[in-house]
């Protein structure tokens, strides 16, 4: 059996179509959706990922602004710019880019975004909100992963879904949106014994370690869904996921690329989660948005 390969690149040019047509109505309404971005620190892969989630921005009629931060720079000048930003009318979305610098304790400058503008959906108010089955902003990379799983026409309610790696960012609110669709769902990590043990029995995969090719064509049910969130640089260059992706092709049912996965999904859904907050700041001061 050859795997379905599930294009994220696709799929995010048609969700971020959708974001577009959201934003045109907004802006109809006098309303410029924003998105402030900030960076602390010169990591060059937070800085592409930044430029290209800045550039989708564009594209999609939502206004965005780059803040970047000295490496060095305190946890009181950080803090300093999330208040302003917070209190910035003309911004309704604010991403930090992680990961932060080691002197910088992540939790203390999430928890200062305003829980309104927080399209990452990483502050305890968005992730408690997810927790308790009414999701107030979803992080964006386990969203993505959700549309990706939609397109299988798979019917979760009851399907073992296997997440691999427990990271606020990914694995925890996957495995916590995956429970909430109907799945089975067992979190497995670092230290789970037996790691094949577990991926084997899984209908619905999803891996987020950052390890290349932890899960080996043997590690996948015959037909499952194999998500791969994983995005590893090789010393030659090459992009590799956490899946290797030639076995699994010829076992799962359904499959990811990286590149071309879940990253362009994880965009997607910050523009979406950017306008769903400048809509709710519309609709807060009551102005009518049209059909
Ligand atoms: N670093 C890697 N992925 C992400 C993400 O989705 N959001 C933020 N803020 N930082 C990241």
């Amino acid at each position: 059996m050859t795997a379905t390969i599930i294009d994220g690149k696709l799929l995010a040019q048609r969700l971020r179509g959708d974001c577009k047509l959201r934003a045109d109505r907004l802006n109809a309404a006098g309303i410029t959706p924003g998105l402030a971005a900030v960076v602390v620190g010169d990591d060059p892969a937070s800085k592409i990922y930044v430029r290209n989630k800045l550039k989708a921005c564009q594209e999609a009629g939502i206004r965005s602004e780059e803040h970047a931060l000295a490496p060095d720079c305190s946890l009181a000048a950080v803090l300093a710019l999330i208040d302003r930003l917070n209190a910035d009318a003309a911004v309704h979305g604010i991403l930090v880019q992680l990961p932060l610098p080691a002197h910088l304790p992540q939790a203390a400058v999430i928890e200062r975004i305003s829980p309104d503008k927080d399209v990452d959906g990483l502050h305890p108010h968005s992730l408690g909100s997810l927790l308790s089955g009414h999701a107030r902003f979803v992080p964006c990379t386990p969203a993505g992963i959700m549309e990706m799983l939609k397109t299988t026409g798979l019917d979760l309610r009851g399907k073992e879904a296997v997440v691999v790696g427990r990271s606020n960012i990914v694995g925890k609110p996957a495995a916590l949106m995956l429970l909430q669709a109907g799945a089975t769902v067992t979190l497995c990590h670092s230290q789970t014994a037996d790691l094949a043990r577990h991926t084997r029995r899984a209908d619905v995969l999803v891996c987020a370690v950052g390890k290349p090719q932890i899960i080996s064509g043997d590690m996948v049910k015959p037909g499952a869904a194999v998500i791969d969130v994983g995005i590893n640089r090789t010393p030659a260059g090459k992009l590799l996921g956490d899946v290797d992706f030639g076995a699994a092709l010829q076992r799962a049912g359904w499959i990811t690329p990286v590149p071309g996965g879940v990253g362009p999904m994880t965009i997607a859904m910050l523009l979406g989660n950017t306008i769903l907050a400048a809509e709710r700041r519309a609709t807060a001061l009551g102005v009518k948005l049209g059909a």
